[in-house]
């Protein structure tokens, strides 16, 4: 997938990667297959969505994204500027410019440090001799945005705050830099859905007032659906789709997508239509990314799988507007407009 996709159609993307490859040592020389071969675009001011079970590979992604550590191969690139390959002291700058957001606020934190501590921790790190000239006024602001009060808060150890309050202060933090890119890596998977709920907010809300661009990366499709605008559907190290999110459940043709969407409660899914034709998930042993599947790595599970599928992987190609996908047998709907 290079580039502009159609769906925005203007400039350069707040962040893109090419071809990145992750593979893990396994011992005996034999090594997992994370990410082999993802590419994709976030373009300013949206959100793509990652979506996919649990071992697909989409944290890899979201931190090899981060140089964190950097792929195998490929290339990242955070508003034109490449940052595979940046000696040292130019990524550790660039890293300002991309912050992620994880899954376990509270382990996410030192419990040693108090929230004001933590809050600044990034500009006392990367921001200027000027910038602790008001720092007492943008720790409370930061805090303030993120709902919280600062006089509550500022002087507390995260042992001492909710799981939704160290998800804000974490919010709060990763804000402090102005970043560009936000990597949102099942951030509020762990919270209580009332409070998931709250986090969301806060995060379009923080995404529309900053113009952030973000990757939120996720395995429950509602949550994804509901928070992004494009969405990218992985399975086994590889996309299987790539879709706006408001079409997904009239034109997701992928079998693997299909079979996420399947899972949702009808209402979630939009009409009774299309839950009869979504798939049902055929019984079958969930492959190794040690040694996946030659040919199309979903093949194992797949109702529409033939011979093709098992000695010739498919290409990521072009359905339509803003949407492709990897796979020989399906070709875009036309029974909706
Ligand atoms: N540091 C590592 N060393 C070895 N294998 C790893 C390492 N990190 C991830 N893996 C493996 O890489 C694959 C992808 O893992 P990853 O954490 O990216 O998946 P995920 O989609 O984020 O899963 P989850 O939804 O459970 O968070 C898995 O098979 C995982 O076991
Ligand atoms: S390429 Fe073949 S196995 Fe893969 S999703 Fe398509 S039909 Fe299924
Ligand atoms: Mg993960």
């Amino acid at each position: 997938m290079t580039g502009t996709d159609e769906m925005t159609g203007t400039g350069v993307p707040a962040l893109s990667a090419e071809n990145l490859v992750v593979e893990f040592p396994a011992g005996r020389g034999r090594k997992v297959h994370a990410v082999s071969g993802v590419s994709l675009e976030v373009h300013p001011g949206q959100t793509l969505g990652v979506l996919g079970e649990s071992g697909c590979g989409k944290s890899t992604v979201g931190r090899s994204l981060m140089q964190l550590p950097p792929p195998d191969s490929g290339t990242v690139r955070l508003g034109g500027v490449r940052l595979t390959g940046l000696a040292r002291e130019e990524l550790r700058r660039a890293r300002a410019r991309i912050q992620i957001i994880m899954q376990d606020p509270v382990s996410a934190l030192n419990p040693r440090r108090r929230v004001e501590d933590l809050v600044w921790e990034g500009p006392s790190i990367w921001g200027s001799a000027a910038d602790a000239g008001d720092k007492d006024a943008r720790i409370d602001r930061a805090l303030r945005d993120v709902g919280l009060e600062p006089a509550a808060v500022r002087d507390r150890r995260p042992h001492e705050l909710s799981g939704g309050q160290c998800q804000r202060v974490c919010i709060a933090r990763a804000l402090m830099l102005d970043p560009e890119v936000l990597i949102c890596d099942e951030a509020v998977s762990s919270l209580d859905v009332s409070v998931q709920a709250q986090i969301l907010n806060l995060l379009e809300t923080m995404k529309r007032q900053r113009g952030l661009s973000m990757v939120f990366i996720a395995h429950d499709v509602s949550v994804v659906k509901s928070i992004s605008d494009r969405v990218m559907v992985m399975y086994l190290g590889k996309t299987c789709e790539v879709l706006p999110s408001d079409e997904m459940q009239h034109r997701a043709v992928h079998p693997y997508t299909r079979l996420l969407l399947a899972s949702l409660p009808e209402a979630q899914l939009g009409t009774a239509a299309t839950r009869a034709d979504a798939y049902e998930a055929p019984a079958a042993e969930l492959p190794s990314p040690l040694n996946p599947p030659s040919g199309c790595r979903f093949r194992t599970r797949c109702p529409l799988a033939t011979e093709r599928c098992a000695v010739e992987e498919p290409a990521l190609r072009r359905l339509g507007p803003g949407h492709r996908v990897a796979c020989h047998h399906v070709e875009a709907r036309r029974d909706h407009p």
